[in-house]
C-alpha cells in the first residue's frame, strides 16, 4: 500500500484528473468531505490530505511515502530525505518580491537600511537577500501576503504570483523574479527502496499521463 501526502484546492483537484487519466479514481464524497485520509479504489494508494508545506514533512518523516508539493515548497523546506524525481506540471507560477507601486526599492535597499519583508517563505527570502547583500527583517505571515505593504506591514513580499491579478488587484509591481515552481511528486528515500516495485509502478502510469 502506497500512501501519498498532498493538499487540498489546487493540487488535489489536478491530481484528481491526472489519477483519473491513470485509471485511479476518488471517492468524490469522501473528497467532499472532511476525512483526512482519503481511499482511492486502487487498493494499493491512499491519500492524506495536509497543508501544502507540510506534505515534505510528512514525506521526509516516512508517514507518506509519496507526496505532491511545489518546487517553492520544497526550497523552502530543504528537501531532506526526499526525492523529487518527476515535474508534474501542474501548480505553475513563480516566487516574486514585490512591493507597492511607486515604492523606491534601489533607495530603500541601500547599505544600513533594512527592508521590511512580509512571506510565508521565509527561508528562502532570508537566502535570497543575503545572497543580494540586502539587509531584511523577515515577517512571517500565513496568508494574505499581499496586504502587508498595503496597511504598512511591510516594504516588500515575496509570494507565489501567476497570472499577477492578485498583485494587480492590490496596487504591487513584481521587482523581481525569485524561482519558477510547478508541483513535483516527491518520495521518501527509504519507501523508495522498500517499495521500490509500487512506486515504479505508479511512476509509470503518471509518467506516460504528462
Ligand atoms: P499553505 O496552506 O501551506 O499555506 P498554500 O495556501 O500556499 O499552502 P495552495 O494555495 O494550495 O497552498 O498552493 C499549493 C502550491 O500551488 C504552492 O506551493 C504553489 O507551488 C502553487 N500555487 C500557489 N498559488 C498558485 C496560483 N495562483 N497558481 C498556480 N499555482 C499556485
Ligand atoms: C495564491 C497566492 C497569490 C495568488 C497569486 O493565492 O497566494 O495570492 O494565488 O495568483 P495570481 O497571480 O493568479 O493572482 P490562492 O489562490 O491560493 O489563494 P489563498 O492562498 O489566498 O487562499
Amino acid at each position: 500500500m502506497l500512501t501519498l501526502a498532498l493538499s487540498k484546492g489546487r493540487i488535489l483537484e489536478d491530481t484528481a484528473g491526472l489519477l483519473a487519466q491513470c485509471g485511479i479514481r476518488l471517492d468524490s464524497s469522501a473528497v467532499d468531505s472532511r476525512q483526512l485520509i482519503l481511499p482511492t479504489d486502487d487498493p494499493g494508494l491512499r491519500l492524506l490530505i495536509v497543508r501544502a508545506s507540510d506534505v515534505p514533512t510528512y514525506v521526509q518523516h516516512g508517514a507518506a511515502d509519496l507526496g505532491i508539493a511545489g518546487r517553492d515548497v520544497m526550497l523552502e523546506h530543504g528537501g531532506e530525505g526526499v526525492f523529487q524525481p518527476v515535474d508534474l506540471g501542474i501548480a505553475c507560477c513563480r516566487l516574486a518580491v514585490a512591493t507597492r507601486q511607486g515604492f523606491d526599492s534601489p533607495r530603500a535597499a541601500v547599505p544600513g537600511k533594512r527592508l521590511r519583508v512580509a512571506t510565508k517563505y521565509v527561508n528562502t527570502t532570508r537566502r535570497h537577500f543575503a545572497r543580494k547583500g540586502v539587509h531584511v527583517d523577515i515577517i512571517k505571515l500565513y496568508g494574505s501576503i499581499e496586504l502587508a505593504p498595503l496597511v504598512g506591514l511591510a516594504d516588500a513580499i515575496v509570494d507565489v504570483v501567476e497570472t499577477g491579478t492578485t498583485m494587480k488587484q492590490n496596487g504591487l509591481r513584481v521587482a523581481e523574479t525569485i524561482m519558477r515552481s510547478s508541483a513535483h511528486l516527491i518520495a521518501n528515500k527509504n519507501s523508495f527502496i522498500i517499495k521500490k516495485d509500487e512506486i515504479l509502478s505508479l511512476y509509470e502510469k503518471i509518467r506516460a499521463q504528462i
